[in-house]
């Protein structure tokens, strides 16, 4: 199958949003020490990019959830297949997530987490396709809102294709347009 790629959200475009969502997380902690969750692997691009937006204390750690294992359509079911390495008890914790499409991950992250007893925990998720939505979830922080299409970069990929594109696109299957 062949496929290009359609800029969808350019570089300049991500970095002004990035800013003005660390502003905001920022703001609703207040000074506190901030934990950021990175959700591996999508998210490293826009962990990367919002501790270094954030001002005063930021911690930051990671954890590996699997829904997709590779393929393009969600499994239905939610894997941890690695946990954050230091305790969030007490701390103000931000999961830190490229996407939510049908809202499965992060419902079920949420619920896990809220269980370690942080003292406040929020959700900052680059993008969100609100018509894949099965799992109605609470996201305190959205970058861009997108249609329920296929996208990679900035993190996303397509069988660990085009992560590190620095724009997030389109990827637009061209086999039928002959
Ligand atoms: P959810 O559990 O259905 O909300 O899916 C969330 C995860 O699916 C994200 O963290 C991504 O890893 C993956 N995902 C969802 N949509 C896309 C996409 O358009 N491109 C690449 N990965 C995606
Ligand atoms: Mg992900």
């Amino acid at each position: 199958m062949s496929h290009k790629l359609e800029t969808l959200i350019s570089a300049e475009q991500i970095q002004i949003r990035v800013s003005e969502i660390a502003a905001e997380i920022r703001k609703d902690v207040g000074d506190e020490t901030i934990v950021l969750l990175c959700v591996l692997k999508g998210a490293f691009p826009f962990l990367a990019d919002l501790a270094r937006e954030l001002k005063g204390n930021v911690m930051f750690d990671f954890i590996q959830v699997s829904s997709w294992d590779g393929g393009r359509e969600t499994t239905g079911t939610v894997r941890i297949k690695k946990d954050h390495d230091f305790d969030i008890k007490g701390k103000h914790v931000v999961i830190v997530e490229d996407i939510i499409d049908s809202g499965l991950t992060i419902t079920h992250l949420r619920q896990l987490l809220l269980t370690r007893e942080p003292k406040s925990l929020r959700v900052a998720s680059l993008l969100s396709k609100p018509d894949a939505r099965t799992h109605e979830t609470e996201v305190e922080y959205i970058g861009f809102e997108i249609p329920n299409k296929f996208v990679v970069g900035y993190g996303l990929d397509d069988k660990e294709m085009y992560r590190n594109l620095p724009y997030v696109a389109l990827l637009v299957d061209t086999s039928s347009a002959e």
